[in-house]
């Protein structure tokens, strides 16, 4: 009889880049105010990096942890994915930089974008390199800057107030005893690219960027956040229910869902739909904003810290952004 693998995090970590920015912050730029940022969004402060710090920099304390976390070092991995939305260059990847920043060995790195979703795509990427006995052990990196992504005028009001950067670190490795990844499920909807986007600089456009784009500030986030916010309600629940019935499971077996950190109301909503009580649904928005495709991992690293997870818990993140993209995924813990 063959034994059955699945992929599980034995270490993991975070780093919140130290630069506190409160939301009184953003009134000497725009009209906006504390209380209205709070009570849209429950955001009440978010981290930005130093000037000249990439998603590659800001990963590496948060790798460094995990490696410590899970008593491994940078030989032990085998392959690293990159999720990241706002990568260092747009060549070469974020994943080529971290594997020469950090000494690991010439083994191969993936960079994906997949935007707030990136940390559920990664890890499904990981789950079938393991299951294959490809690799043993896989890194997963989730790292965004968006602060230097942000309109801080008036016009980028709905979305400087919201993002926010910060990166965490998972490593995968084969589990026999049934923990880790018990499913994943993705999916895209690209219809909808041009609600959360950013236009340059672009390949389609020749050039790529001159002054009149950077005057029409395409090089800005852009978000329809009417759109998002109607899908992100519809999506959450909907892929959540998948999951859960593709491992005959129910709602009430969910001992914490960690949701993309998109926006407070947004999770509410989904608690609402879902009949979840409080304390089966994390949340650390307040603290952090969105980091896109680090936040369920940031969220993950702080829910352990505060001691939320047993071993065998049923552990279900669910994430969606811009694409629109949104998945899910279960763990047994
Ligand atoms: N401060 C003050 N006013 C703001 C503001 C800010 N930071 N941002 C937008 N506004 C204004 C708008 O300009 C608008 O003004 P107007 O009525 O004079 O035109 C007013 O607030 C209402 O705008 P609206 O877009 O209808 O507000 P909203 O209730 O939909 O809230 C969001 C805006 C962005 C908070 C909300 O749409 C949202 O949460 N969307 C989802 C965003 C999200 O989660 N994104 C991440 C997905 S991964």
């Amino acid at each position: 009889m063959s034994e059955k693998i699945s992929s599980h995090i034995i270490g993991l970590g975070y780093y919140a880049p130290e630069n506190i920015i409160d939301n009184s912050y953003f009134s000497q730029f725009m009209d906006t105010s504390d209380q209205w940022i709070q009570e849209r969004t429950g955001i009440q402060e978010r981290r930005f990096v130093n000037k000249g710090q990439g998603p590659s920099d800001i990963a590496i304390p948060a790798v460094k942890i995990a490696l410590k976390n899970a008593n491994l070092s940078v030989n032990d991995i085998d392959f690293i994915i990159f999720s990241t939305s706002t990568p260092d260059y747009y060549i070469p990847g974020s994943g080529c930089l971290i594997q020469e920043k950090m000494n690991f060995p010439n083994i191969g790195a993936l960079d994906i974008r997949c935007a707030c979703t990136g940390f559920i795509y990664a890890l499904s990427i990981a789950d079938q390199y393991i299951k294959t006995k490809t690799y043993k052990n896989v890194l997963v990196i989730s790292s965004e800057v968006q602060s230097t992504s942000m309109d801080l005028s008036n016009n980028g009001r709905d979305t400087a107030v919201i993002f926010a950067d910060g990166a965490a670190a998972a490593i995968l490795t084969a589990n026999f005893d049934g923990e880790g990844i018990l499913s994943t499920h993705l999916h895209t909807q690209g219809k909808y690219a041009k609600e959360l986007w950013v236009e340059s600089p672009s390949s389609a456009m020749s050039p790529k960027l001159d002054k009149n784009i950077i005057k029409s500030g395409k090089h800005f986030l852009k978000m329809n956040g009417r759109e998002v916010f109607k899908h992100a309600v519809k999506r959450f629940p909907e892929v959540i229910l998948e999951a859960l019935n593709h491992n005959k499971l129910n709602i009430k077996d969910i001992d914490l869902l960690i949701p993309h950190q998109a926006n407070i109301r947004i999770s509410k909503m989904v608690q609402k739909k879902l009949e979840l009580n409080d304390n089966q649904v994390f949340s650390n928005i307040h603290k952090y904003g969105n980091t896109t495709s680090a936040s369920i991992p940031i969220a993950l690293c702080e829910a352990i810290n505060q001691k939320q997870l047993s071993k065998g818990d049923i552990l279900v993140l669910a994430g969606f952004g811009s694409g629109f993209s949104w998945g899910s995924a279960i763990l047994k813990w």
